[in-house]
């Protein structure tokens, strides 16, 4: 616990949310209300309660993880040059050396769609306190002559988009990403004619589902955390839980049945898995996880495969020698979690009640990694603020889309560190508000309800405190 509480109305929950193990199904909430609700009022979600929005002033992220030996601080700033290079087709353009980018994409570089508050980070937007950008994908569209269209769902004051679809044309599941954008038109297309997927009507058979980027903040922690870890956390509280309907399931890999936990539904097993696969399919960079072209059409085909390797006939620094892909995901877990922002009596009060009410038997607030081959990340207790288990969320929220153990409407409990230096929130982006985000917990099916119930009973003052603790993450 930080500092006690200062305010005699909120005594009850600070005592409460010192001993998460404590929680009821009743809880305090409704007995403090009773005493905080303004006769007659019959307001929910404690309306008044404002998201203050993106916190300003410097990124609290972006740097390495503290503990880190010189060697390994150099890998760091190596692979983080590697994360923010720009690709193009054959690496000819100049200020775009990377190799391999297309057929088909979404983005030119891993830094274009996580760089919010800091690279490594989620969406970029123009709300950002830290650095204003319109959504880059808007003018990649047309970058070096390429002739895409900008689909509707991509515009500049939106988050970065990747786009499923759910069937395919057959009507069979689909699920998988389909590329933004082709090459075709690209001063450096080689001649690739190859045309542009028809969004407009996919849109309009209702067959598209977004994703936004997932920061990757702190994942070396996420990675080195035990199974076990994860299967104990997640049958804690179990009494409280089931009373309050939450049940959570961890996601697992089918071959070797293993905790699966990064992605919005928990679907990859580890960083270096991600960032193969991202490479693969946000950029078009064929490597060593993922070696086949996606979108592989006459004339398409500019470099041979593999467009990314391991330079094992080189000899220079680790980010030379190394593939890209490695150098991604090194710098992936060498990221430090973000900071939280300064402390107050209301953002003491507010992390009270985010376990009074009962958003912290899904969001985690500790967990402790494992035994770990780097110091940096051994036996280290952070605060990620999730299970990273998945949930069923309700038909508002459910996508139709199936990954692992993860159906249409099963979400990986959405991290929540770094919360109060982003802009946009949820699997698709459809909140750039706290308020909405927590609001959209709530439909028909979800294991939310009861914790969104006892959310609406709260204060205008009790919920602008739980608001001002999520923006302080
Ligand atoms: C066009 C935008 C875009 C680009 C470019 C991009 N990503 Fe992502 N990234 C996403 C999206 C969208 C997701 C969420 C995907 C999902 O779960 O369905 C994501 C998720 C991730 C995650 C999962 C994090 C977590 O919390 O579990 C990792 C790791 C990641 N990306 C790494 C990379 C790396 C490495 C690169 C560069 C090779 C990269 N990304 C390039 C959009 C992008
Ligand atoms: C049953 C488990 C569960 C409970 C209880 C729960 N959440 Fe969540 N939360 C999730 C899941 C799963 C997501 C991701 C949903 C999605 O993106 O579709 C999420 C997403 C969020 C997000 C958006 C984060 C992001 O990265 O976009 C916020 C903010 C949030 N929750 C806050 C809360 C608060 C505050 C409470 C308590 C009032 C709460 N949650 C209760 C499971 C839960």
């Amino acid at each position: 616990m930080r500092s006690a509480s200062v305010s005699v109305a909120v005594l009850s929950f600070t005592l409460f949310g010192s001993h998460p193990g404590m929680l009821t199904a009743q809880g305090p909430v409704a007995q403090s209300t009773r005493h905080q609700r303004p006769p007659g009022s019959e307001s929910s979600g404690g309306s008044g309660a404002v998201d203050p929005g993106p916190r300003p002033g410097a990124a609290n992220a972006g740097g390495a993880l503290p503990g880190l030996n010189g060697g390994e601080q150099n890998v760091f700033n190596e692979s983080l040059s590697v994360f923010m290079e720009v690709g193009s087709v054959s690496g000819t353009v100049p200020g775009e050396e990377g190799v391999g980018l297309g057929p088909t994409f979404n983005g030119n570089s891993c830094a274009q769609c996580h760089a919010q508050p800091a690279l490594g980070g989620s969406s970029p937007g123009l709300s950002s306190p830290q650095n204003p950008v319109a959504n880059p994908q808007v003018a990649l569209a047309n970058a070096n002559g390429a002739t895409n269209t900008v689909p509707p769902f991509i515009t500049a004051d939106g988050p970065v988009r990747e786009a499923r679809f759910i069937r395919n044309r057959d009507g069979s599941p689909d699920g998988g990403v389909h590329g933004l954008f082709t090459v075709a038109g690209r001063s450096d297309s080689g001649g690739c004619s190859l045309a542009q997927t028809n969004f407009a009507r996919e849109l309009s058979n209702r067959n598209v589902i977004f994703r936004i980027p997932t920061p990757t903040f702190g994942l070396g922690l996420v990675e080195a955390t035990p199974d076990a870890v994860l299967r104990d956390n997640l049958a804690n509280n179990q009494r409280v839980k089931s009373s309050l309907g939450i049940r959570g399931q961890l996601n697992t890999n089918g071959n070797d049945g293993t905790v699966t936990r990064f992605g919005w539904k928990a679907q990859n097993k580890s960083l270096l898995l991600f960032a193969g696969e991202a490479y693969n399919v946000e950029q078009g960079v064929s490597n060593e996880l993922f070696p086949n072209e996606r979108d592989v059409a006459p004339g398409c085909l500019s470099n041979g495969s593999l467009e990314d390797i391991t330079h094992m006939e080189e000899s220079g620094t680790a980010a030379q020698v190394s593939s890209d892909l490695v150098s991604f995901s090194m710098f992936m877990r060498f990221l430090a979690p973000a900071d939280p922002g300064p402390s107050s009596p209301s953002v003491q009060n507010g992390a009270n009640l985010f376990n009074a009410v009962g958003c912290a038997l899904c969001h985690t607030t500790t967990l402790t990694s494992g035994k770990a081959r780097y110091p940096a990340l051994s036996n280290v207790t952070y605060h990620p603020y999730s299970d990273f288990a998945l949930h069923h969320m309700g038909g508002g929220l459910s996508d139709g889309v199936r990954q692992g153990n993860a159906g249409p409407d099963q979400f990986r409990t959405a991290p929540l560190w770094g919360a109060g230096q982003r802009l946009f929130f949820l699997h698709d982006g459809r909140a750039t508000d706290l308020v909405q985000a927590i609001r959209a917990h709530a439909s028909q099916g979800s294991e939310a309800n009861v914790v969104i119930n006892r959310y609406n009973s709260l204060s205008s003052s009790q919920a602008q405190d739980l608001l001002n603790f999520l923006r302080s993450l």
